[in-house]
């Protein structure tokens, strides 16, 4: 278990992160989230032991670990950039912890090939340079190294961001494999939502430092907490008080709130008017994407992003009149101005 105690971290007079407090349970997949710049790598720094805290204090199953060097907690570390050995073999990388521990060449090499089973990597790869293997090659190297050691913990800081959208999406599946598997306790950095969605049993939302929400990946998608959440985690149709009563929704204590939001999946739609409480709306614009399609509806002015499985939905074309479903306990409502 890790637990971080009013922690403030500092690089000079900037207060980069001001007081940070979460706990990451023992084998949970724990998710950073947040936008460039919002302190995910300077948190993960303070865990890892390469940034001190300059207030607040971090504690690892109930042992503060904030005086503790880098070296002596265990903790194995994947990045962005594979910082490995460019001119080693892949099973020297993954062995290179191994051998500095003196560990005995029979225990050496099994290891490594069972760490090389565990994140897909054969013979044949083991004993390639790694400056000759593909990116996503390099990062399941990088894995398996962070892991030789039995760490008790995993950090990994946005591994996947040097990837091609569809090695991203295979290896990220890989990851929860073995993060499942193996019950290591995980601490991932991404500013990618539909990431962190996947992979996490929980998302920490950070904003400029702080964290806006922390749950599981339906609490935050479906209950964002903040309308930064809101906005962060995904596509939302925010809507003003004129739009409510267009779309006639009725919103409990409506006034106690100054911002409302619905997200596109929320907003269907059909060609026959099946009830009296649907609204007529015309397609004004559509997004084709193979599975799936964005539609944006307008409804007496007010328009609405929809988004729909073309499948389900059928080809419907620009220009269309449609009759739109949206329920009020599907809006999303904050206060801004607090
Ligand atoms: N070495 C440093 N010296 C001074 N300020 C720094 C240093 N490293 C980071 N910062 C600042 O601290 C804040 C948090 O940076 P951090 O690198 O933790 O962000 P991040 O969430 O990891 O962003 P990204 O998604 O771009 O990696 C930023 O305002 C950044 O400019
Ligand atoms: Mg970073």
């Amino acid at each position: 278990m890790i637990t971080f105690k009013d922690v403030e971290i500092r690089y000079g007079d900037f207060v980069a992160v001001p007081k940070l407090n979460f706990t990451v349970q023992e084998g949970e997949f724990f998710t950073l989230l947040g936008p460039s710049g919002c302190g995910k790598t300077t948190t993960l720094r303070a865990l890892a032991g390469f940034l001190k805290p300059s207030h607040g204090r971090v504690e690892v199953d109930g042992v503060d670990i904030t005086n503790v060097p880098i070296d002596e907690r265990q903790i194995g570390m994947v990045f962005q950039s594979y910082a490995l050995f460019p001119t080693m073999t892949a099973f020297d990388n993954i062995a290179f912890g191994l051998k500095v521990e003196k560990r005995p060449a029979a225990y050496i090499k099994e290891r490594v090939h069972e760490l090389a089973k565990m994140v897909d990597l054969n013979e044949e790869q083991l004993e390639k340079n790694v400056s000759n293997m593909s990116g996503g090659q390099q990062q399941r190297v990088a894995i398996a190294r962070a892991l030789a050691k039995k760490p008790k913990i995993l950090v990994m800081d946005e591994p996947l961001s040097n990837l091609d959208a569809k090695l991203r999406k295979s290896l990220r599946k890989d990851i929860k494999n073995f993060q499942q598997k193996f019950g290591i306790t995980t601490v991932y950095v991404t500013h990618d939502q539909e990431e962190a969605l996947m992979l996490s049993d929980r998302i920490a939302v950070f904003n400029k430092g702080k964290i806006e929400q922390i749950g599981h990946s339906d609490e935050i998608y479906n209950q964002s907490a903040t309308e930064f959440v809101c906005n962060f985690i995904g596509e939302a149709n925010q809507l003003t008080v004129k739009d409510l009563e267009r779309l006639k929704l009725d919103i409990p204590e409506q006034d106690n709130y100054d911002s409302f939001y619905i997200r596109p999946e929320k907003v269907s739609f059909s060609r026959e008017c099946s009830d009296e409480r649907q609204l007529e709306g015309k397609i004004v614009h559509k997004e084709f994407y193979g599975m799936y399609g964005y539609y944006s509806i307008d409804i007496q002015g007010t328009q609405l992003l929809s988004f729909q499985r073309e499948s389900k939905a059928g080809h419907h074309q620009i220009g269309e009149v449609v009759f739109v479903d949206v329920k009020s306990d599907n809006v999303l409502k904050y206060q801004s101005k607090k």
